[in-house]
């Protein structure tokens, strides 16, 4: 049985762009998905897509047992889109931007004005409730775009980018309110350019890249997958950061050559993905030694997810780390840097 969000082969270009260029999916009832690419990917155009807002040129596709193609509206209805539907209007209060959505809606009243405190207590923003939205920080207004989306409690939600540009406290206090969401059963979609993000709230990962998924699974199967552990090596030389890449590199899971040992020269570390554990360490310890290069630190690591990332792209995943400020973009897709911007 297809899950909550079903896709295959979904293909959209813009002009020269193919943005999509077959993109498969499939997220069981319940479960969140997070699509996870760097800038440019296809993950905004996935979303679109998916919520009917963009036409894809060819591919199918079906939310909550609904054809996105075919009954568009329905669709609708069915889902909750973080920062689209629900648009923020800067010039209302945080209550009153609730309570509207509940009326556009067609709640009562009544029921939309006791479902909005609701929210405005579990988004920790009923002490502002009563400010207009402009006055709100970064992270304030995150919160208040998702409140609004879930005022009718959708069943399949559908976010993008949630916390690009929050600090590190906002996303942890985001990605609490997000649990609890799913807690209740809702199936999502995130997106993310964030590694520790995916690894944190979704059960599977999809990786983006060019327009297609290249790889999905959970963490750990997509850690196992890039192969063994790491053995990661700093020398106290900065002279011997060559000999020693040409040692490790011997030692490396695909064999010398393959381009798999990597060197942070500031640090003076050489890593490389190795397979046989605790005696390999020593091993290598020892040849080290004979060969008079002299360590600081040696150890072996599993894989993390920026690993898996540069072992399946060949690039690293771009993270960008900003400030939270008040006056950021408002389209709550956290599309601040101006070549991705959606037209
Ligand atoms: N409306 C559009 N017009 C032209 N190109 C677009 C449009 N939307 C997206 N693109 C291009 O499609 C590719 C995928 O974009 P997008 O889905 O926004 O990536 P992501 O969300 O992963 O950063 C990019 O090369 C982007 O520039
Ligand atoms: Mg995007």
């Amino acid at each position: 049985m297809p899950g909550a969000i079903h896709a295959e082969g979904l293909v959209k270009t813009f002009g020269d762009v193919r943005a999509l260029d077959g993109v498969d999916l499939d997220v069981p009832e319940g479960t969140v998905l997070g699509l996870l690419g760097p800038n440019g990917a296809g993950k905004t155009t996935t979303v679109r897509c998916l919520t009917t807002l963009l036409r894809p040129d060819s591919g199918k596709a079906v939310v909550a047992g609904l054809d996105v193609l075919e009954q568009p509206d329905a669709v609708r209805r069915s889902i909750g889109l973080s920062g689209q539907f629900a648009a923020v209007d800067e010039y209302l209060t945080g209550r009153e931007n609730l309570r509207m959505v509940g009326q556009l809606y067609q709640m009562p009243a009544k029921a939309a004005k006791v479902r909005a405190d609701e929210l405005l207590e579990q988004f920790h923003l009923a002490d502002a409730a009563d400010r207009t939205a402009k006055t709100y920080s970064g992270g304030m207004r995150r919160r208040l775009d998702l409140a609004a989306a879930l005022v009718v409690s959708p069943p399949v939600m559908f976010m993008d980018e949630p916390t690009t540009g929050l600090d590190p406290r906002n996303r942890q206090q985001l990605w609490g309110v997000i649990k609890q969401l799913v807690s209740g059963g809702t199936t999502l979609l995130l997106t993310t350019q964030y590694l520790e993000e995916a690894d944190h709230l979704a059960h599977d990962i999809a990786v983006v890249d060019h327009g297609r998924v290249i790889a999905q699974g959970t963490s750990d199967q997509l850690k196992a997958r890039t192969g063994g552990e790491r053995v990661e090596v700093v020398v106290h030389d900065r002279e011997h950061i060559r000999a020693a890449r040409a040692l490790l590199d011997k030692y490396s899971l695909r064999g010398p050559g393959a381009g798999d040992t990597t060197v942070e020269d500031h640090m003076r570390k050489i890593t490389t993905p190795v397979s046989g554990g605790a005696k390999l360490l020593a091993e290598i310890i020892r040849e080290l030694d004979s060969r008079g290069i002299e360590i600081d630190d040696i150890g072996l690591r599993r894989p993390t997810l920026d690993d898996v990332f540069l072992s399946l792209t060949g690039h690293v995943a771009e993270i960008k780390d900003e400030d939270d400020g008040a006056a950021q973009d408002t389209a709550g897709h956290g599309h601040r840097h101006g070549k991705e911007a959606v037209k």
